[in-house]
């Protein structure tokens, strides 16, 4: 069975010629963020997502036709749609750039650098019923479950997080409930990631086959895809 994969990239595996990879509404949304780090991950995700997607269709990356359509506002900052049944989902924070990709269906990966800032106040937009999470380790636990289910249905964080019920942060990550919408809760599995250090990460597969494997792989500059 073809795995999914998860690519993950450090920040410090940007290259100036990934910025020409880009088509032109990426290089002004890239233009637009002030801060060196966020251009950077933005860059890199955008970048992933065409050399995967390249790699795949047996074009150039840059030829790539990468759609970032909001179903909402029709700007684009939404997820990324290329052609051919390929499914993807960007996340990046601190270090780290994932950029997950299935051929089975759609998919949801967050990654969240623990930042020692998180507190209580968190808790009352994050947990639902039932759910409980002591520290930061575990609200991220929490967090990265809830983002990545919110990004496999492409819902985001409209959704209120505290509609989701998961199971605690030393179980098995998996979805118990989704209140308004019976039936969900089946369809998901979630998987554990390992981003690195002082990162959290989770996997939202909808509608895969349960034993699908999950191969996580190194981006280097050099790496095949
Ligand atoms: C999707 C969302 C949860 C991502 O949050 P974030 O803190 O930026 O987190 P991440 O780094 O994990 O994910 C960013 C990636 O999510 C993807 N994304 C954007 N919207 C998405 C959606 N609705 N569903 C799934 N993925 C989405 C993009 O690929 C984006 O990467 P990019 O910025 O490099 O293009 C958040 O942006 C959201 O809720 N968006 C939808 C609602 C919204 O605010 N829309 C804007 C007004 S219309």
């Amino acid at each position: 069975m073809e795995p999914v994969t998860v690519w993950w990239a450090a920040l410090d595996a940007v290259r100036p010629e990934y910025a020409a990879l880009l088509d032109d509404v990426e290089k002004a949304r890239r233009e637009r963020y002030l801060r060196p780090a966020d251009r950077d991950r933005f860059t890199l995700g955008a970048a992933l997502v065409r050399l995967t997607a390249a790699a795949r269709l047996g074009v150039e990356p840059e030829r790539v036709q990468v759609d970032r359509t909001c179903p909402d506002c029709g700007a684009p900052h939404g997820r990324p749609r290329v052609p051919g049944p390929l499914h993807l989902s960007v996340s990046h924070s601190g270090d780290r750039v994932a950029l997950a990709v299935s051929a089975h269906g759609p998919l949801g990966v967050d990654v969240e650098a623990a930042s020692g800032r998180l507190g209580d106040d968190l808790a009352a937009h994050l947990l639902a019923p039932g759910e409980a999470a002591s520290g930061e380790a575990e609200l991220l636990a929490y967090w990265t479950r809830k983002e990545a289910l919110l990004k496999a249905t492409g819902d985001g964080l409209r959704e209120p997080m505290t509609r989701l019920r998961v199971s605690g942060p030393t179980e098995t990550p998996r979805l118990l409930e989704w209140s308004g919408r019976p039936g969900l809760a089946e369809r998901f599995t979630l998987r554990r990631l390992d981003p690195g250090p002082g990162h959290a990460a989770c996997l939202a597969l909808l509608d895969h086959p349960a034993d699908v494997p999950v191969e996580q792989r190194e981006f280097t500059p050099a790496a095949p895809r």
